[in-house]
């Protein structure tokens, strides 16, 4: 963790020309105010502090937030509230050594830019820095570092958290906290970091006077903090209940929260869309295009799957955004004919050693694990027990557990019950990840899981994939302040191996 001030150092400007190799700076300590956080964090939490990168901040005050990773390429999206100028990437495989200098690209005062980086080598870690050219200031940002996509066979680490929530000041959420585990999520050396939703909440705000810049504060307020672990770690975003980003809400005008949330969403945070290296949804939606809400991706040897019921149903999966009941027969709620069969294609033609599947959580609402994957079309039953998926799902030859089940689908991850379960069904994992910043350190929802190890919060979860087996880690996560001995910070509550 830092400590103390590091007294800010200039470094010359370069322009017009690749740069030359940059010695190599001391890791200094990283502290101070940053304006534009203070804006956008909650109101009375602590500003974010970026810790792991080498070398001073610089004048560049935004935050980088890695996307779309591949072998050979990966996109920094860009924002800073307040700075205007033009952005580049210094980028080298040696520390201080930057052999390239992307070209620079406007960047406006509150406008996220995408700035790609293409032409890479596989299996190999690169180091950056943010070269920040404007009116008030010139210089390069701390070094920074992120890793292309391993060979098979290849060693990776990945991690994740559940609902982060930051509107539950206090109760579900500390600011503080939450820097301490973005921190040592980054100081783990990722190869992306994925968030399983109920990280940017719409629901707080009035449906009678609800605005899309309210919309978008929602987003960019995460940035700070996102930008810790962002700026090292690719970020995959799963859609969240709270984040009604759905298609429920769609009115045929640009103006709904569901556009505004996607729309949002997509500009602050480079998603995958299909390409050589992602398949995914190829759905065009008006007033927003792409979705990018559900893909998949083989990283070394694991396929990654990413799926999300709320655009995928019609109607609304969990709680009405503009008032009334929860759906009480959730047969009428679905992933959609489009997304079961790109996920049937996508598990049965991946011969990847392990298979990882994401979502919010179990046809994305309820409580509990296994106890709710025999339900609707996620496992074939009605509540009374009965079968009726064939009535109900005519055109699908399996529920969505089975197409698991049949294609050996490694494990399950969801968030949502803001709870740390390992389950198993049917040689399923089911795996639901705690939040990361929860300051009570709560077990949440535990009666809903009749079996499995059941951990509280705050942590992430830690996840080594190697040819070997992959490696499931809990690591638990306190304020300074609440540790004792037995509860510190970074300490593994609970592993085990997937052969
Ligand atoms: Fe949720
Ligand atoms: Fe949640």
């Amino acid at each position: 963790m830092p400590s103390g001030h590091a007294r800010r150092r200039r470094w010359p400007a370069p322009r017009s020309r690749f740069l030359p190799a940059v010695a190599s700076v001391a890791v200094l300590a990283l502290s101070g105010c940053r304006p534009q956080e203070a804006t956008a964090a909650p109101s009375g939490s602590p500003t974010p502090t970026p810790t792991t990168p080498t070398g001073t901040e610089g004048v560049f005050r935004g935050s980088i937030v890695l996307g779309r990773p591949t072998d050979r390429s990966v996109v920094a999206n860009v924002w800073s509230v307040d700075q205007a100028g033009t952005v580049s990437l210094l980028v080298g495989t040696a520390p201080g050594q930057y052999t390239r200098r992307t070209a620079p690209v406007a960047l406006a005062a509150d406008t996220p830019v995408e700035l790609p980086l293409g032409d890479l080598t596989p299996a190999t870690r690169y180091y950056y820095r943010l070269q920040f050219d404007g009116a008030a200031g010139s210089g390069p940002s701390a070094e920074r570092s992120f890793r292309t996509a391993p060979v098979a066979g290849g060693t990776f680490r990945f991690g994740l958290q559940g609902d982060s929530h930051p509107e539950r000041l206090r109760s579900q959420f500390d600011s503080v906290l939450y820097v301490r585990t973005l921190t040592a999520a980054a100081a783990d050396s990722l190869d992306f970091y994925v968030m399983l939703g109920d990280d940017f909440s719409v629901d707080i705000l009035d449906p009678a006077t609800i605005t899309a810049a309210q919309v978008r504060q929602r987003y960019t307020l995460q940035r700070p903090y996102l930008g810790i672990i962002g700026a090292m770690s690719p970020v995959f975003l799963v859609n969240g209940n709270h984040e009604q980003a759905a298609r429920y809400l769609l009115d045929g005008t640009p103006n709904n929260p569901a556009v505004w949330a996607q729309t949002a969403r997509n500009t602050l945070y480079a998603q995958p869309a299909p390409d050589a290296f992602y398949s995914g949804n190829p759905e065009q939606v008006s007033h927003i295009g792409l979705l990018r809400n559900f893909y998949a991706f083989t990283w070394g040897d694991a396929l990654f799957v990413m799926i999300d019921p709320y655009w995928g149903s019609p109607v609304c999966v969990d709680n009405p955004f503009f008032g009334g009941d929860k759906r009480s027969d959730l047969w009428t709620v679905t992933h959609g004919d489009a997304q079961y069969q790109w996920l049937k294609r996508t598990l049965e033609q991946s011969s990847a050693k392990y298979k990882f599947v994401f979502a919010h959580h179990v046809m994305g609402t309820g409580r509990g694990g296994v106890e709710v994957a025999r339900l609707y079309e996620w496992g074939g039953r009605s509540p009374n027990g009965t079968t009726d998926f064939a009535a109900r799902r005519p055109t699908w030859p399996v529920p969505i557990h089975q197409l698991f089940v049949q294609n050996k689908v490694s494990a399950f991850f969801q968030g949502h019950d803001h709870i740390w379960v390992r389950q198993e069904l049917d040689g399923v994992v089911y795996q639901a990840v705690s939040e990361p910043a929860d300051p009570n350190y709560s077990l949440f929802n535990a009666d809903a899981y009749t079996t499995g190890v059941k951990f509280p919060n705050s942590g992430y979860t830690r996840v080594t994939v190697s040819p070997t087996g992959a490696k499931v880690e809990y690591v638990r996560m306190y304020k300074a302040t609440d540790e004792t001995p037995g509860r510190t910070s970074g300490t593994v509550a609970y592993s085990y191996v997937i052969q």
